[in-house]
């Protein structure tokens, strides 16, 4: 009889275990997965990604180590946490995972399909990405536009200064300039994609269009339940893909407006604007109609124009956002780079050009510095593997997504030498930058599938950061001083500061 229950208590005890083992060697198929932290039932571990993912899944790297396994409902997910993960991950791997996690908001009236960022690896995404990177942002079509540039950033430094004296005026004092970017970079992207000043107040299609992408970027920041749980796909509870549908048929709806309009133009020969801009580019396109299409389609038009808004302006505004708030945090770096652009650029009227970018050093290490500390897009655009994968020793199954998180490996302490201090002396006389070499530094992401905008960014980037420095002196607005700056983020389609910076300019050197 106690034999018996001898044999019972064991088997309760043991029976679950050997599921449960069996269970693990079965997901993980031909070896082990990388480690990660336990997960609920169903749930998996999306409790443990809380507001700051990037944050917080940094922090298991204690833990588990620098390559980490996740369930978010369903979907499982590969993180990499270290610059030598991202190196075996970029240097090795690249093709393996050259594909991407799609979520559902991406796949909204089809886009994904269309999109360059999203599109499956294979031919079309070939060709469009070509297009951007060997027509469109070649240096020399970037330096024909430089004049665009600049008159959209003499706007913004007009804008800035009329709020902030209708502030003065009202008694308040800092200016929201992560805002004014944001307008600034929509604008120019409007100018050359279309050749549109889209915020022009006369231009109603062009407000329309502006409030219809804001609520995309809107929602596709929205971390969407039916991601992970597919079920409640039919249900849509928070009502993501309704907002989706509506919002991103009106912004389309818009975007063949210009199209068609276009269209008209060459047809009547009556374009007044000779430049060849990416819309012509695109219209332009002729292919051989075997492996690429004879023409892209009006569908792919719409959807490359929305594309390009998406990927290029949030993305400068947070970032010139965040390196304001270090700058305003560090007065010493503040004095350094306003010194070096008086000597470079002048105290005289003279502004800065793009010319002067390359002998702006300190500059261009601020840029380095603010993007390795608050990368846009902390977790890079997710891949998937195309494939089952062995990779670090660990078995990764077909379609699993991969994080890598840029915001950890730009603060990884195995590379970086006093991490979380803000240094751009550390990029002085050195040569590590954020073109996809240099695994350590991935703002831009890296391989295959890296930003095809960088050498438009980089560009816009500095010359927006200089021209505020130059042009203006700054403080912190009220009673925030460095010490009680809140440098908490929020991930929506970018990282973005919680609460928006407020900044007082003070001198106008004009
Ligand atoms: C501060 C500015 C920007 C940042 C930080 C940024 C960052 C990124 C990142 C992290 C990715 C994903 C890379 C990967 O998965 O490895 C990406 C993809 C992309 N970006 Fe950017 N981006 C910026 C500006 C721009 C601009 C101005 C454009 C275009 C005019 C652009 C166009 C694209 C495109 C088309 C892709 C998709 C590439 C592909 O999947 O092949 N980006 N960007």
């Amino acid at each position: 009889m106690e034999r018996s229950w001898e044999f019972l208590v064991s088997f309760i005890i043991i029976f679950p275990l050997l599921v449960l083992l069996l269970r693990r060697l079965k997901s993980s198929g031909h070896g082990q997965l990388p480690p990660g932290p336990p997960g609920w039932p169903i749930l998996g571990n999306l409790f443990d990604l809380g507001t700051e993912p990037h944050r917080t899944l940094a922090d298991l790297r204690h833990k588990y180590g620098q390559v980490i396994w996740l369930r978010l409902g369903v979907k499982k997910t590969m993180v990499l946490l270290s610059a030598k993960s991202a190196t075996e991950f970029f240097k090795n791997h690249d093709l393996s995972f050259a594909d991407r996690s799609l979520t559902e908001n991406s796949q909204v009236h089809d886009y994904h399909k269309s999109s360059v960022a999203l599109a499956p690896y294979g031919s079309f995404w070939r060709l469009l990405r070509r297009l951007v990177t060997v027509e469109m942002l070649v240096t020399k079509r970037i330096n024909d536009t430089a004049f665009i540039r600049r008159k959209c950033v003499d706007d913004m430094l007009f804008w800035i200064e009329e709020e902030a004296s209708k502030l003065r005026s009202q008694g308040r004092q800092g200016v929201d300039v992560a805002r004014f970017v944001f307008l600034t970079t929509f604008n120019l992207l409007g100018n050359l994609m279309l050749s549109k000043d889209l915020l022009d107040p006369k231009s109603n299609k062009g407000s329309e269009f502006f409030t219809a992408m804001k609520s995309l970027m809107e929602w596709n920041g929205h971390a969407n339940l039916a991601d992970f749980f597919p079920l409640l796909r039919w249900f849509d509870p928070q009502g993501l893909r309704k907002n989706m549908e509506r919002d991103l048929g009106k912004a389309m709806e818009i975007a063949s407006e210009f199209v068609k309009e276009r269209m008209n133009e060459r047809e009547l020969g009556s374009r007044s604007e000779k430049r060849r801009d990416f819309l012509e580019v695109l219209v332009e396109f002729e292919g051989n109609g075997k492996d690429e299409p004879a023409k892209i389609s009006d569908r792919d038009l719409n959807i490359f124009v929305l594309e390009i808004f998406m990927a290029g302006s949030e993305t400068t505004s947070s970032t010139i956002e965040w390196a304001m708030t270090e700058l305003l945090c560090n007065p010493e770096s503040m004095m350094k780079v306003k010194a070096e652009l008086t000597k470079v650029v002048g105290a005289e009227n003279r502004k800065m050009e793009e010319s002067d970018i390359y002998n702006l050093p300190y500059l261009q290490a601020v840029i380095k510095e603010t993007l390795r500390l608050h990368p846009p897009i902390p977790f890079l655009v997710p891949r998937k593997a195309m494939k089952d994968t062995s990779f670090m020793g660990y078995f990764i199954p077909k379609n699993t997504q991969v994080f890598v998180n840029a915001w950890a490996i730009g603060r990884d302490p195995d590379v970086w030498d006093e991490p979380l201090c803000f240094k751009p002396e550390r990029f002085i006389d050195s040569k590590i930058d954020y073109k996809g070499q240099h695994f350590e530094l991935i703002p831009f992401g890296a391989g295959r599938r890296m930003c095809a905008g960088v050498p438009l960014a980089h560009r816009v980037l500095h010359l927006i950061l200089g021209s505020l420095l130059h042009q203006f002196d700054w403080e912190l607005d009220g009673s925030v001083t460095p010490e009680t700056m809140d440098m908490k983020a929020i991930l929506g389609i970018t990282s973005r500061k919680l609460k928006p910076l407020l900044a007082v300019p003070t001198k106008c050197m004009a």
